[in-house]
């Protein structure tokens, strides 16, 4: 198996599947690629929000698909990827905005919630990363964009169900991005602040005066500067999708030496690979 390397990745054209697609960055992001030329489908729990995503979007000239999945249901994710690809074309692009939140201290918190959270956010992250990676990497091309946060780089007050699958998540893309990588594929990992969306709106009430002091003063942003950040990642294949200078600072004051980590371990693995091919016993993908 020769390495392989990808050509730009391209939007225009490309079918771009969006969990979470009917509300907030989801939907900012379905936008935004479909006003660059991709084709969207998209992928939420509820019918309803689903059908005025689609409207939405229809009113800004981008004709939508779209399906109702539960993204913790291994197998109804399948089955609605595969429904939307059949309509539209191999998913090239997948954006896994789907999500939800649970702010709270850790001893006021149910057990459920840490069930809850770690079901939809990281379950629900890695069974759409699976139905599509292995198509991804035999065709050599195409975008992963995971959506995790700025609890999913520091621990935050307040946020420990929360901040705990959003830190799984960023483990999950950082494996990833190691290994689709060499095989064509771009792997991404947009790491938001507050955004202004339905969920933002309904932690509110439920934040502890703790999490709220932390926040104050920082003005959340648009779902739609995500999304555009979120598209310009994609097209300029960078791994750390950060929409803002504030959380580009955190994450570099949280992990000094990660590029350079990184650096190391990708030559090691290229070396190792390119060694595993002279004594042909590469595993082909
Ligand atoms: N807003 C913020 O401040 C912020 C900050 C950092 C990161 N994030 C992350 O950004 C992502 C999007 O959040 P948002 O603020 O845009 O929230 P949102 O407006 O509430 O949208 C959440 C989307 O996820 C879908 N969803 C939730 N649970 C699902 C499930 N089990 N199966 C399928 N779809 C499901 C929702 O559809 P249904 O309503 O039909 O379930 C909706 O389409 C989340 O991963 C969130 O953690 C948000």
């Amino acid at each position: 198996m020769s390495t392989r390397y990808r050509s730009a990745m391209r939007i225009a054209d490309s079918h771009a599947v969006i969990t979470g697609g009917s509300s907030g960055i989801g939907l900012a992001t379905a936008l935004e690629l479909g006003r660059r030329g991709a084709r969207v489908s998209l992928l939420a729990r509820r019918s309803g929000p689903l059908d005025r995503a689609v409207d939405a979007l229809r009113r800004a000239g981008i004709e939508a698909g779209h399906r109702a999945v539960d993204v913790t249901d291994r197998a109804a994710v399948a089955d609605a990827i595969d429904a939307v690809a059949g309509a539209r074309g191999p998913c090239d692009l997948l954006v896994t905005s789907a999500g939800r939140s649970r702010p709270g201290r850790f001893l006021a918190l149910a057990d459920a919630d840490f069930e809850h959270l770690v079901a939809v956010n990281y379950f629900g992250t890695l069974w759409p990363v699976r139905v599509v990676a292995a198509d991804l990497a035999r065709r050599g091309t195409g975008s992963i964009v995971g959506v995790s946060s700025d609890a999913g780089i520091v621990g935050i007050y307040g946020y420990s169900a929360y901040g705990a699958s959003k830190f799984a998540v960023r483990g999950l893309f950082e494996v990833l991005r190691a290994e689709l990588g060499p095989l064509g594929v771009h792997v991404g990992l947009c790491c938001p602040p507050d955004v202004d969306t339905p969920m933002l709106a309904e932690e509110e009430h439920l934040k502890p005066p703790e999490t709220q002091a932390i926040g104050a003063g920082i003005a959340p942003l648009s779902p739609e500067r995500v999304a555009r950040s979120i598209a310009e990642g994609i097209e300029r294949e960078r791994f750390w999708i950060m929409a803002e200078r504030q959380s580009a600072l955190l994450r570099v004051a949280a992990g000094p030496a990660w590029g350079a980590l990184n650096r190391v371990q990708d030559r090691i693995a290229r070396r190792a690979a390119a060694m595993a091919r002279e004594a042909g016993n590469a595993d082909s993908v």
